[in-house]
Parts: C-alpha cells; sequence; structure tokens
C-alpha cells in the first residue's frame, strides 16, 4: 500500500531521515521506534508533504507522493494525529471531527455527509453522545480519542498515529490501543504507529521499524526486535531498563 524507497530528507547540514526503505501493507499495524531525535517525526512528514524528502520515492497505492500538498495526501486516504494534541478546544467535540471529514475528503463533500462520518467516528471511539460539548472539557484521554475519530471521520486507508499515548495512564493507553487495533479489525486501516511505549506497541503490532539517528536499524516482528542486540544497544535497553 505505502512503499518508500532511499528517503532521505536533511535540515540544512543534519541528516533527519538517512536512505530509508519501508512498507506498509494492507490491514497492517507498523510500530515505528527509536531514541528522541531518531527522525520519527520527520518521517512522517515526508509521507504527508509537510517535509518532502531530498531524495527518494513515496507511493501509495501505486501514486508518488512527493511533491503533493499535505491536503492532496490526505484525499488519497492518509490520515495522522499529531505529537501534541490538536483539537480546537472552544469548538465542539462534533465539530472537531467535522474537520476530519472536510479536510480529507476528495469531492466536495455535503455539510450532511460530513456531519455523518463524523458522528459516526464519534461512536466508534465512544464519543458520540458528548457530541454537543466542548472539547476542551474532554480528558486528555477522551481528546486523544477525539484526534482519532477526527482522522477516521476522513475514511482513510492508513493512519499515521504520533505518540498518543504519551502522558496517559496504563488504562487509557490500553483503550487507545484497542481503538487503533479496532480500526485494523473493523475498518479496514491500516495503521502506522510511533510510540515510545513498549508494552502497547508490541501487544498489537504486526511489525516493528526502528530508526536510529535517521538510519532503519531494524524491521521485523515484535519478537524478532525484541532480541535484536542493535535495537536493545541503540535503544531498548534505555527505554526498559
Ligand atoms: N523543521 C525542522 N527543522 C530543523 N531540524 C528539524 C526539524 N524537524 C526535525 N528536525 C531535526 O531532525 C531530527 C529528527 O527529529 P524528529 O523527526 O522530530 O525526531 P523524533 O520524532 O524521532 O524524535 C532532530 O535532530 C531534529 O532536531
Ligand atoms: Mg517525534
Amino acid at each position: 500500500m505505502l512503499t518508500a524507497t532511499n528517503v532521505t530528507k536533511k535540515f540544512g547540514g543534519l541528516v533527519a531521515v538517512d536512505d530509508v526503505d519501508f512498507s506498509i501493507d494492507d490491514e497492517e499495524i507498523v510500530g515505528l521506534i527509536g531514541p528522541n531525535g531518531a527522525g520519527k517525526t520527520t518521517l512522517f512528514n515526508t509521507v504527508t508533504g509537510v517535509h518532502p524528502p531530498n531524495t527518494g520515492s513515496i507511493t501509495f497505492n501505486g501514486t508518488e507522493l512527493i511533491g503533493k500538498t499535505p491536503n492532496e495526501v490526505a484525499q488519497l486516504g492518509i490520515a495522522r494525529t499529531f505529537q501534541a494534541v490538536r483539537t480546537f478546544n472552544e469548538s465542539t467535540v462534533l465539530d472537531n471531527a467535522m474537520i476530519g471529514a472536510i479536510f480529507g475528503t476528495d469531492e466536495s463533500v455535503s455539510k450532511t455527509e460530513a456531519t455523518d462520518r463524523a458522528r459516526e467516528a464519534l461512536a466508534f471511539v465512544g464519543l458520540d453522545d458528548r457530541r454537543d460539548e466542548e472539547a476542551g472539557g474532554l480528558t486528555i484521554a477522551d481528546r486523544k480519542q477525539l484526534e482519532l475519530a477526527k482522522a477516521l471521520a476522513a475514511e482513510p486507508e492508513l493512519i499515521l498515529v504520533d505518540e498518543i499515548g504519551a502522558g496517559l495512564t496504563p488504562t487509557e493507553i490500553d483503550e487507545i490501543t484497542r481503538t487503533l487495533e479496532r480500526a485494523r479489525d473493523e475498518r479496514g486501516v491500516s495503521v502506522f504507529w510511533i510510540e515510545h511505549i513498549m508494552e502497547a506497541i508490541m501487544s498489537v503490532t504486526d511489525r516493528i521499524i526502528v530508526l536510529n539517528q535517521g538510519e532503519k536499524i531494524a524491521d521485523g516482528t515484535p519478537a524478532e526486535i525484541r532480541s535484536d542486540d542493535r535495537v536493545t544497544e541503540a535503544y531498548l535497553g534505555e527505554v526498559e531498563s
């Protein structure tokens, strides 16, 4: 579905993403891990048109993404959530979800259609009965579920999730993990998930990609990643010690 080849992104002299190849298949949940500054968010930005790479190719269902704007990438079926929660806190929960439905749609969607998609996505994350409340009144965990609803309201084929678990309790992280798993199981969405919380990422991913200083150092099943000496040295030793 998503295929990246020889992707390099430099900021001045800094090579944030260094000649990275990877792919994401249909209905796959793939983790992206690595130390802070490894290039994980930048890799998402190369996919979504925010920071086009200096070199390389990224195709989605055969269409080249490089040169497309973030809006065009969204319309092709790739949604994302951000490391920092981006809800509009003075808008209602429903209006926040509708932003996703409108931004990610290729034809000019009617207000009724956008409302239907937004409410359906809110119901999926358990927030439809709170649709008329201000988003700012939700707990952090619910605002993160709202971010997922906003992404899912676009009816994407792939969702990129950037560190959604940070600051949540173990129970809340488990709920987010289950939402992502259900998105795959019930809606056929592929998930590419940056996360530092190893228990969550190991429990649900089919495969994990590891970045270190911009380079891909491993790509395998959670079990393979756990027993990879390079990964332990660069990252897992640090987060799990
Ligand atoms: N917009 C930017 N301008 C300059 N440097 C950046 C920019 N975004 C990220 N970087 C640098 O690129 C490297 C990778 O950052 P990032 O992708 O945010 O890492 P991660 O998400 O893995 O923590 C870091 O050294 C960071 O400082
Ligand atoms: Mg990041």
